[in-house]
């Protein structure tokens, strides 16, 4: 039995790297989600020119215009609606969330962050990772919860931390293990294989092989 593919927003703010990331993934069409729009609060986001090359449809909703975030994020859902999206993913979407829409996609809104947390949430965390002297580093996919970079773990990557990193170094490698873990993370959920109980993570049978290394830390090269 096939399962219809999910339908996905991708919501982003900037270059759109995990964007781009998420769509070659779904471009297989045995991935269990399709990317069905991508969002932007800033016009001038990157990934937005990189989405329509792609023959994703793209929309704008510019937060400026708004004079509340209450009334940005209702502009938001309503055009998530409108789209019958069923899973949200955020990929370097710089706003936040009220706690209504995240309640109001709870379980269906996932994120990716630059760090293992719940170390180092917010920003920066590159450079905080490489001052508090960590030999590893990496990133995580979760569950959106109303506080900032919190919500049941999905998945993690681990990268080592080299002594002579640069923020920008350590980000590259980071960055290369997020492109790895997103689309793993967002098939387990889509797939179903993935739901959440008590606030932990539960795996429904049995991982597909593929999707099972990135739980534990996928293989990369400093
Ligand atoms: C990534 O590092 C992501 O983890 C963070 O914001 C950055 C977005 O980069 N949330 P990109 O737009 O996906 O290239």
């Amino acid at each position: 039995m096939t399962m219809a593919r999910k339908r996905v927003a991708i919501l982003i703010s900037g270059r759109g790297s995990n964007m781009t990331a998420l769509i070659e993934a779904a471009a297989d069409p045995d991935f269990p989600a399709e990317i069905a729009l991508v969002l932007s609060n800033r016009a001038d986001a990157g990934g937005l020119a990189r989405a329509a090359e792609a023959g994703i449809a793209t929309a704008v909703i510019d937060h400026k215009g708004f004079s509340s975030r209450a009334e940005f994020d209702a502009a938001m859902d309503e055009r998530l609606r409108a789209e019958n999206i069923d899973l949200v993913c955020l990929a370097g979407f710089m706003r936040l969330l009220s706690d209504s829409f995240v309640e109001a996609w709870r379980d269906r809104m996932i994120n990716i962050h630059p760090s293992l947390l719940p170390l180092f949430p917010g920003l920066d965390t590159h450079e905080r990772a490489i001052a508090a002297g960590m030999r590893l580093h990496g990133c995580t996919v979760h569950f959106v919860r109303a506080q900032m970079d919190s919500g049941p773990i999905i998945g993690q990557a681990a990268v080592p931390v080299a002594l002579d990193d640069t923020p920008d170094t350590l980000a590259k490698r980071v960055l290369a293990a997020e492109h790895q873990i997103y689309p793993l993370a967002l098939a387990l959920v889509a797939g179903g294989l993935a739901t959440v109980a008590n606030e932990r993570l539960v795996i429904q049978g049995e991982l597909p092989t593929e999707l099972g290394g990135m739980l534990v830390s996928p293989t990369f090269s400093a």
